[in-house]
């Protein structure tokens, strides 16, 4: 007779591999058949699963990218930038995920995400910027011979462009600028015009006569006239204002050359700031504004030969001909190449800064700015930043 073989003992779980929680739930196995079927059938979910796996990680990178957007949002919040676009990215970022759109969701947060870091990389800039103002401000320095500026400038740099004229250094101590600055100081003090003041009732922005410090501290917002203005438009409307003079006189039209009443008293005014950091001051709406314009100017391609200011002024070697260009990212060259009145021996007159301006423009083959606008103290005050800190050289001495 056979003997029927008794029925197996469902074998215990330790000895099942795989997933023994899965295992755990299920009923006792009455018999092998039945654990049999139940093994392939875990074995069919557990090949099901595998798409739904690789799914399940494309959920979590963008919920990953969403927690980091978020994260970002928190520091950017923190930073001060509360109101944001990126707000709005992360809730849409979210609200495609119930729909499955994980990619989706991953553009927009990492959308959001770079945003806001970029908003907070802008904003450190600012900050850097701010700060090196108040630096500037508190080593503003005190009045140094221009020679002794530029020599101070040598010995920290090897700069092709500081050291380019021997002639030049040579001459500096007798520059001819010397002479049409003290021109200057005698009109300033002496009472002129219409109205028979002096200038000595102008403020340059440190109150009135007050000129030590004054002009690295130009162009900037004066109240009485709610504009940012330069040396030479300030000027002019202390001539107009309180001097009495028409716009049409000649002491004010005449803006150039070395006989000018303008190239004196600018000369003489400048030179009171020798040896002090230039500090363009941010702290009007108006003079950020104004700032930021004249760095898009300065990089903005025009014109028939498509240039712009940083095409020749924004690497250090280019040279046209024999001159050496300065580099407006070195603020040690970009000192000199911005401290005007300077004596031109080319063009055997002092020139100012609003004659340099005109110059580089007709230069670039463009119509430039009309000398005294926003256009043109837009640009001022960006040159002027990108020296902050490093002492003028007043008056200068150029080729
Ligand atoms: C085609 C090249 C070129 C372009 C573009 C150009 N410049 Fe110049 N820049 C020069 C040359 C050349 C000089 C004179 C250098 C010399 O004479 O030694 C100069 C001089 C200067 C100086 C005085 C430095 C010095 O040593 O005389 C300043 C400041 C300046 N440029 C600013 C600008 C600005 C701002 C712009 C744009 C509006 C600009 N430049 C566009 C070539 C250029």
């Amino acid at each position: 007779m056979l003997q029927k073989s008794p029925p197996k003992p469902p074998r215990s779980h330790n000895e099942v591999s795989g997933n023994t929680a899965n295992r755990q739930q299920q009923a006792p196995l009455p018999s092998g058949r039945a654990w049999r079927f139940g093994r392939s059938a875990l074995i069919l979910l557990l090949v099901a699963l595998i798409p739904l796996t690789v799914w399940a990680t494309t959920r979590e990178e963008a919920e990953s990218a969403i927690a980091k957007a978020k994260e970002t949002r928190e520091e950017a919040v923190a930073a001060g930038i509360t109101d944001s676009p990126t707000n709005e990215m992360i809730e849409l970022a979210e609200s495609v995920l119930p729909s499955r759109q994980y990619t989706r969701a991953l553009q927009y947060a990492q959308w959001a995400q770079r945003q806001d870091a970029m908003a907070m990389d802008m904003l450190a800039k600012q900050e850097a910027r701010a700060a090196a103002g108040e630096a500037a401000k508190a080593a503003i320095g005190s009045f140094q011979e221009p020679l002794d500026v530029l020599q101070g400038l040598i010995d920290l740099t090897s700069s092709d462009y500081l050291t380019q004229s021997e002639q030049n250094l040579m001459m500096m101590p007798d520059s001819p600028a010397q002479w049409v600055a003290m021109d200057g100081e005698t009109l300033f003090s002496e009472p002129r015009g219409p109205n028979n003041v002096s200038l000595e009732e102008c403020d340059f922005g440190k109150g009135p006569g007050v000129l030590e410090g004054a002009y690295v501290e130009l162009p900037r917002y004066f109240e009485d006239t709610g504009k940012v203005m330069d040396l030479e438009t300030r000027l002019v409307h202390c001539m107009v204002t309180l001097q009495g003079f028409s716009p049409d006189d000649p002491e004010v039209a005449q803006r150039h050359g070395s006989g000018s009443d303008h190239m004196k008293l600018q000369t003489y005014i400048a030179s009171q700031s020798s040896g002090f950091a230039w500090n363009l001051p941010l702290d009007h709406p108006m003079e950020k504004a104004l700032r930021d314009a004249g760095e898009v100017m300065f990089y903005r391609r025009a014109g028939k030969a498509d240039f712009a200011c940083s095409t020749c002024h924004a690497e250090t070697g280019k040279r046209i001909r024999a001159s050496v260009l300065p580099n407006k990212n070195i603020p040690q060259e970009w000192t000199k190449a911005i401290s005007w009145p300077a004596f031109r021996v080319g063009h055997d007159h002092v020139r100012s800064s609003q004659h340099r301006l005109m110059e580089c423009y007709w230069q670039m083959r463009q119509a430039g700015p009309m000398p005294g606008s926003d256009a043109s103290i837009a640009l001022l005050s960006y040159w002027t930043d990108a020296a902050r800190g490093q002492p003028a050289i007043l008056p200068d001495m150029k080729r």
